[in-house]
């Protein structure tokens, strides 16, 4: 099964512009508790490098574009975000880096949960371990 999993966001564009709408948990699986974008990016200068224990999350490139790696410590998976009107879902226990970032890239999240360090898995090797021994 791929990894990447893009949703289509309801979108009303019409000739005033572009109009995109997302309902927590209707539009999306989960309630979001938590949004953040990353802006002023730069292309040779990566994000991300981490997975998440339990961590949901969607990321939207709403202006730009930037290449996600996605890793599930089977398979590695990338694509590139460029359209305001495509989420990608990432699931938790999935390694994630963001590569090329357009000089306009605006990059929005949104979380399952509030911010928690504690969830974070930020080396690779302890993350093919969590992977491994995972039962859910
Ligand atoms: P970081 O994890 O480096 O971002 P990325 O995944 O894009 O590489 O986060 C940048 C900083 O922001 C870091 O100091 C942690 C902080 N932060 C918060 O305070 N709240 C949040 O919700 C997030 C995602 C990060």
């Amino acid at each position: 099964m791929s990894l990447v999993k893009l949703i289509d966001l309801s979108s009303f564009s019409d000739d005033r512009g572009g109009f995109v709408v997302i309902e927590s948990g209707q539009t999306i699986s989960f309630e979001v508790k938590r949004l953040y974008y990353i802006f002023n990016t730069s292309g040779n200068k990566p994000r991300g490098f981490h997975a998440h224990i339990d961590l949901k999350q969607i990321a939207i490139c709403v202006n730009g574009s930037c290449r996600f790696i996605l890793d599930d410590g089977l398979q590695r998976e990338e694509v590139i975000l460029n359209s305001p009107t495509k989420g990608l879902m990432i699931e938790r226990l999935t390694w994630r880096e963001m590569h090329d970032f357009s000089e306009d890239c605006v990059l929005l999240v949104l979380a399952s949960s509030h911010y928690d360090e504690t969830d974070y898995i930020r080396n690779y090797d302890e993350f093919l371990r969590v992977v491994k021994n995972d039962a859910r």
